[in-house]
């Protein structure tokens, strides 16, 4: 298995021999460029686009340059270990696809979300299907094959609604339930704002809101004959703004794993473990939500420290491989990708997300394999220093 992350290099050296080159991109910067020349501008705006003059969204990648792996020698890795632990479930590596509501429409085909849960099954790295998709979530999670999937929730301002999704995702077969705290109201995103572009108003990727029942019933109108009128429902109880006092009743919802997405700070982390959440999910939105935070990374110390060793999640700025060994080395349980991948869908459907997750899974192999880190254990607090 460890052999198969590393592999993807000796595949693109061999057929180099005989002239053939990689299909997509190997470095981040890349990839967007290309994706940004085969997306619609308006869906390219609101892929690349981030909160204010997205400084924090800036922040998020640079911020990981402020850390240094320490390597260690004599150490025997060539067989590398990067299964991890997850809410009982044994994944081969510690990488997650982090919820993207747009993903439907950034392949020609309209059927994005399908696409990447393929790339899911196709990987075994888990997708966490956003609640926004252009299919429903009962077809995305008939292609995850053998990979569990996650369901990410964003809670409506109806409480039947919130509790239909979540009774849809256990029996699709979700694997835990992940609640996105941050995003009730759309943040300040001035490249949106630019050209009045906010996709899901226009009718896109709304499925899992048009196929349910409980939002159909608030219609006057089936949403086939009236997108309009539907997407305007949706607006309308679309963001429910969560307090400590819903936590009880979400808790209440399932016995699923349920994990809180957006949390920052070490106290609410403890609150919500202490009121019985299972997992934390650290991040701040890739900086899409509010300007002017920390970057993610520089708060992921103290969540992990609070969440006592309840799992951590993390994403916002994640660009490579070693950016992966360093969120896991300040002491994450799992590291989620955001835009890269989408860039990725962008450029080639379900082969492309699955080049982009094997080319960071083959670098954070080989850093292990070269740094002396034989198993994602051996990734502590103690391989990184600050870089001077
Ligand atoms: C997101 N993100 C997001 N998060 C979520 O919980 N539900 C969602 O539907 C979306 N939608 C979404 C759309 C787009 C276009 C992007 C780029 C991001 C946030 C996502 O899960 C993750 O937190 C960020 O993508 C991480 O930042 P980077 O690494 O992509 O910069």
């Amino acid at each position: 298995m460890n052999e198969s992350f590393s592999s993807y290099q000796n595949e693109i050296y061999l057929a180099g021999l005989d002239g053939v080159r990689p299909r997509y991109p190997m470095l981040h910067a890349e990839l967007a460029t290309r994706a940004e020349a085969v997306l619609p501008p308006w869906v390219w705006s609101y892929v690349a686009g981030g909160a204010g003059d997205e400084q924090t969204q800036r922040a998020n990648v640079s911020a990981f340059h402020q850390w240094g792996l320490v390597p260690r020698r004599f150490v025997d890795t060539t067989r590398r270990d990067l299964s991890v632990e997850l809410f009982g479930l044994q994944l081969p590596s510690p990488l997650l696809l982090a919820p993207v509501g747009v993903l439907g429409i950034c392949t020609p085909d309209g059927h994005g979300d399908l696409a990447t849960a393929r790339a899911a099954a196709n990987t075994g790295v888990p997708m966490i299907a956003s609640t926004l998709s252009a299919d429903p979530m009962e077809n995305v999670a008939a292609e995850f094959g053998a990979t569990p999937g996650f369901f990410q929730l964003y809670t409506p301002d109806d409480r039947d609604l919130a509790e239909s999704l979540v009774r849809r995702a256990e029996k699709s077969g979700f694997r835990a339930i992940v609640v996105t705290l941050d995003t009730w109201t759309p943040g300040w995103r001035p490249r949106d704002l630019a050209t009045g572009n906010f996709p899901q108003l226009r009718g896109h990727c709304l499925a899992n809101f048009t196929a349910d029942p409980v939002f159909r019933a608030r219609l006057n109108h089936p949403p086939e004959q009236d997108r309009r009128g539907a997407a305007l429902a949706w607006a309308d109880i679309a963001g429910h703004p969560l307090t400590w006092a819903d936590l009880a009743w979400l808790r209440s919802l399932t016995s699923l794993p349920l994990v809180l997405k957006g949390l920052c700070h070490p106290d609410d982390v403890r609150r919500a473990l202490d009121l019985g959440a299972d997992g934390i999910y650290c991040s701040n939105h890739g900086g899409r939500q509010a300007n002017g935070g920390l970057p993610a990374i520089d708060a992921l110390p103290a969540v992990v420290e609070a969440a006592n060793g309840a799992p951590v999640l993390f994403d916002s700025g994640v660009r490579g491989g070693a950016d992966i060994a360093k969120a896991l080395a300040l002491g994450a349980t799992a590291v989620a990708l955001g835009r890269p991948y989408v860039h990725g869908l962008a450029l080639g459907g379900t082969d492309g997300v699955v080049h982009v997750v094997r080319a960071l899974l083959a670098e954070l192999d080989l850093i292990m394999a070269v740094d002396g880190f034989p198993a994602l254990a051996d990734l502590k607090r103690e391989a990184l220093r600050r870089v001077s």
